[in-house]
């Protein structure tokens, strides 16, 4: 009885971690690949205090340095339509689950800048 029992306990033991890291890879990104996908954000996202004019004077958002499941979670919601800014949905539209992940990463990794730079 105690045998069984704690032979249950180790096979459990020994699935967890790769159950673990499973779900953490679910979409790994990648920040070198999300460095070659950000021309299509730098226009808007790169500047820093930059506006855009379209649909009306928009403040843009940094990403550099946010969370990338933030990142990710934003982008999705722009493509699934929970989130409504129309520049960013046609964007979002155009990204894979992996495009997101690897420019999550990139801009994750980023460094916060300040507004002096
Ligand atoms: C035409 C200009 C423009 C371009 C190009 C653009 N964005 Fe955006 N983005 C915006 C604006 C404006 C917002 C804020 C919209 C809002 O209020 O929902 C935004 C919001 C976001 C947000 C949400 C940020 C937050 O803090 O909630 C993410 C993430 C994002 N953009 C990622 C990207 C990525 C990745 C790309 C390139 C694939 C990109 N954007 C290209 C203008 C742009």
């Amino acid at each position: 009885m105690n045998r069984t029992v704690s032979l249950v306990a180790l096979a459990l033991a020994a699935a967890l971690p790769q159950l673990a890291a499973a779900q953490a890879a679910a979409t790994p990104g990648d920040p070198n690949r999300g460095a070659q996908k950000i021309q299509m954000c730098q226009g808007c996202h790169g500047i820093v205090g930059w506006r855009t004019a379209f649909p009306e004077v928009y403040r843009v958002p940094k990403l550099s340095g946010q969370n990338p499941a933030y990142l990710v979670a934003a982008l999705k919601e722009y493509k699934s339509g929970d989130r409504s800014h129309p520049s960013m949905r046609a964007i979002a539209g155009s990204l894979t689950d992996q495009d997101m992940a690897d420019l999550a990463a990139y801009y994750a990794q980023t460094p916060l800048t300040t507004a002096n730079r």
